[in-house]
């Protein structure tokens, strides 16, 4: 797990004086774990009692019922840690309350190559509808993004309620998921048949095996997070935020390969559609460690008695089950949104942090409302080894270039005819133009530079730089991200 820097970032000071300047006081709450285990008790510390109006706030401000005081404690428990700010208005009738919260931590965001980037992951953010569309989000948002900044972290993330708000804070959707509906009664298996076996396991041997299967299998998964405690305990049926939830109706099941080990598990529920069968089975995780893991899983909930359908929620946009059944029209993908957007703060460290898939020199010029990542940027996935040969540098490089008076790069089709004596062709550097948001959509593979010049987003400022950009940039998977937070 990834080393959470985020508390000791102090308030910031630009969006103390934004927010004063509207009559409004920013705070940071203490969420050490002493202070948030008796965050029921309403008679504890002011800053107990103050968290638990946060807690409060956030609930009204995604419109979920108020929590009991059992919920709150459990609420207290998960974000024990975070980096927790609130903004007050002395002024309201209920002054305790705060108008406004939003929380941070420190994650790690699985890269191609399968190293983890420590990123800055934000969540509940929420502005009272009376206080909405004063610019609280803009200084609150802006304050994270100054404060990752200055902790020296590359990226900050985040899954969002709608997708129109991040952008202008220089977000761009890099991971999407998919729902799936699957009429199993036309799904008959035709693909492979591992060797190995399904067997019923508890939910509460997944916190010791299932976090294993996870660890080993989210490096080949570009996008996936870190799973916090509160994930697993949620995932299992175990969250003490829903104390006393009965968890019967949770079914998990494990793959162990024909040497007995561990390879994959799924979770699921299946509900009686009606007063009799057929029931509805819908899968709540599956995470497989190889090929066999998914086909033996994938089969075995297939293959369920008395269920004729199965959803799939939140799954990648590429699984594979369709073309392991005689009648692929069974699978149906009835949805697919973005998931995870990126924000990148440091274009070199960002690019230097993955692997590529080809060899390639880019000049790219990026633009950024917010400043943090503007600039010209040198990247190159190429290790030169000998005067004729390159190869794919699998830690990328870049660094910036110095500033230019306009915005464009100098490049092939802008600049001077290159010199005769240059190497041209696929030696010169490809050069695009792009936003920041842009950029960090491409970051994972999970977006095309092609089809973004086509939607006139990205320029190419080099003919063919588009489609370079994608060799290198591409991944084996599309990426993908299995919680939300
Ligand atoms: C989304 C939310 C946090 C925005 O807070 P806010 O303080 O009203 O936002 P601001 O006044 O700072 O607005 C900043 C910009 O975002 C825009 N904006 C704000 N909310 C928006 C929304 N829901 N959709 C589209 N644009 C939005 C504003 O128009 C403004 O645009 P501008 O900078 O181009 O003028 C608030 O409406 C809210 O709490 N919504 C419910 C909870 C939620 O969805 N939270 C997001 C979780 S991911």
């Amino acid at each position: 797990m990834t080393e959470n820097t985020s508390t000791r970032a102090p308030v910031d000071p630009e969006s103390t004086a934004a927010l004063a300047a509207n009559g409004l006081e920013l705070t940071l709450l203490d969420t050490s774990p002493a202070n948030t285990a008796n965050t029921a008790n309403t008679a504890s510390t002011a800053n107990t009692a103050m968290l638990r109006r946060w807690i409060l706030a956030e609930s009204r401000g995604f419109h979920e019922p108020e929590p009991s005081d059992e919920r709150l404690a459990g609420q207290a428990a998960e974000i024990a840690g975070d980096r927790v700010t609130a903004v007050w208005d002395q002024t309201a009738a209920d002054p305790q309350t705060p108008v406004a919260t939003i929380r941070s931590w420190v994650m790690g965001l699985t890269v191609p190559g399968g190293a983890a980037l420590p990123a800055w992951a934000i969540s509940s953010v929420t502005v009272s509808p009376t206080h909405r569309r004063r610019g609280v989000a803009r200084a609150l948002l802006g304050g994270e993004l100054r404060a990752a900044a200055r902790e020296g972290l590359a990226m900050a993330m985040l899954t969002v309620s709608e997708a129109t708000i991040y952008a202008r804070y220089g977000f761009g959707p890099a991971v999407h998921q998919a729902d799936y509906v699957i009429d199993s009664t036309r799904a008959v298996w035709t693909g492979p048949v591992p060797a190995g076996r399904v067997q019923f396991v508890s939910p509460e041997s997944l916190l010791v095996d299932g976090r294993a299967l996870f660890e080993r299998t989210r490096t080949l998964s570009p996008g996936e997070v870190d799973r916090r405690p509160n994930v697993w305990a949620h995932r299992l049926g175990l969250n003490p935020r829903h104390p006393g939830a009965s968890t019967q109706d949770l079914r998990a099941v494990r793959f162990d390969d024909a040497a007995g080990v561990p390879q994959g598990f799924a979770l699921y529920t299946v509900a009686i559609t009606g007063n009799s069968f057929p029931a509805r089975l819908t899968l709540t995780d599956l995470v497989a460690a190889t090929d066999d893991a998914s086909a033996a899983l994938w089969r075995f909930l297939l293959e369920m008695d008395l269920v004729t359908e199965i959803n799939a929620p939140q799954r990648s946009v590429s699984e594979p089950v369709a073309w392991q059944i005689a009648d692929r029209r069974a699978v149906r993908k009835v949805d697919e949104s973005d998931h995870l957007w990126l924000r990148i703060l440091d274009v070199p460290a960002a690019l230097a942090a993955r692997s590529y898939a080809a060899a390639d020199d880019f000049v790219l010029d990026v633009t950024d409302d917010l400043g943090f990542a503007a600039g010209r940027f040198a990247f190159s996935t190429t290790t030169t080894t000998s005067t004729t040969t390159t190869t794919t540098d699998a830690a990328g490089r870049a660094h910036p270039l110095p500033a230019t008076t306009g915005s464009a790069p100098e490049t092939r089709d802008t600049a001077e005819p290159a010199d005769p004596a240059e190497p041209a062709g696929p030696a010169a550097p490809a050069a695009l133009a792009l936003t920041v948001a842009d950029l960090g959509s491409l970051y994972l593979g999970g977006a095309s530079a092609t089809e973004l010049v086509r939607a006139g987003r990205v320029r190419e400022l080099t003919p063919g730089a588009a489609a370079r950009l994608d060799a290198v940039m591409r991944t084996e998977l599309p990426p993908y991200l299995s919680t939300g937070f």
